[in-house]
């Protein structure tokens, strides 16, 4: 099941939307979820303030029937489900997620201020859910047919290179997987030269580890290794301007005991040029 949340805004609308092509590219039921604050939805009829109660239910249940409506206008059969959960939003999400195969959410929702480049809730859930999380910005129009992955040779980039198979693989998409790399210079001459280009082979190494049989998995996945020099904030945030999906992991190389999302996943959440997932650490993750 694909779960989406909704909090009545343009952002989780389109959220919504994206939800439910994904979940006709994967075959998937799709739920809905609206989180609001507990004591509507639990109080009794005959409650002092029943009629304020009231009132927020259906404000609350409007959102649940506008995200269904965009369904209705998106078409397909998929089957869908919605449901109104008490609670802080990051928290019931993050619980209602135990079960999904992916949770979607904008990047944005009613909250926030211009010029905010993600939302509260977009953040919280990220990193925090066992199941993937796409946060949906800047959809393109019209599919590219590009897939990027960002590869770094960790537990949690192997999660997001299996995630970013199989979505090419749904979507007919070649595959960029990206390892980005830099190191610092020291000196110069011939020496510096010989040492960046051992430096690249090793890199290049890693990359086609970390990709070492999925190929096999997925012969009808056209695969493009690219071993960028650079920042992979800047990278990715680039080759995302190309693609349909990026793909990371949540947490890198860096692994600090107790981080949920590495730096360069949270920068991407700000950052990218396209719809983005994270994928869970092991530690956090089912599988
Ligand atoms: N109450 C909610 N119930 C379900 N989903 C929600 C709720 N609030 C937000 N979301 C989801 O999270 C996405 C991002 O919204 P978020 O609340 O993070 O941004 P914001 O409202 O702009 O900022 P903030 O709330 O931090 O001021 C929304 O597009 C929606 O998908
Ligand atoms: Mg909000």
């Amino acid at each position: 099941m694909i779960l989406v949340g909704v909090d009545g805004s343009r952002a989780s609308l389109e959220a919504v939307s994206w939800a439910v092509q994904e979940a006709r590219l994967r075959r998937e039921g799709l739920r809905v979820v609206h989180v609001t604050l507990a004591w509507p939805l639990e109080m009794a009829e005959d409650s002092p303030h029943a009629d304020v109660g009231r009132w927020m239910r259906d404000g609350a249940e409007a959102i649940l029937n506008g995200a269904l409506e965009r369904i209705r206008e998106e078409g397909g059969d998929v089957e869908v489900a919605s449901a109104l959960l008490p609670g802080d939003p990051r928290q019931a999400l993050t619980e209602a997620a135990a079960d999904a195969e992916l949770l979607v959410v904008g990047s944005h929702g009613l909250g926030g201020f211009r010029g905010m480049l993600l939302g509260s809730v977009a953040l919280g859930v990220s990193g925090h859910a066992a199941c993937p999380v796409a946060v949906i910005r800047r959809t393109p129009t019209q599919p590219r047919g590009e897939v990027v992955v960002g590869v770094d040779g960790s537990p949690a980039g192997a999660q997001a290179v299996a995630f970013a198979f199989a979505e090419a693989s749904a979507r007919g998409a070649a595959l960029h997987a990206v390892h980005a790399w830099s190191r610092p210079i020291v000196g110069g001459g011939p020496f510096a030269l010989a040492d960046a280009e051992e430096s690249a082979q090793r890199e290049r190494r890693m990359l086609a580890e970390a990709l070492a049989g999925w190929s096999e998995r997925y012969p009808d996945v056209k695969v493009v290794e690219r071993l960028e020099y650079g920042h992979p904030v800047d990278v990715l945030r680039e080759i995302s301007a190309e693609a349909d999906l990026l793909v990371v992991g949540s947490r890198g190389r860096g692994d600090l005991a107790g981080v949920v999302l590495g730096s360069v996943s949270h920068s991407l959440l700000h950052h990218a040029a396209c719809p983005a997932v994270v994928t869970p650490s092991p530690a956090t993750g089912r599988s």
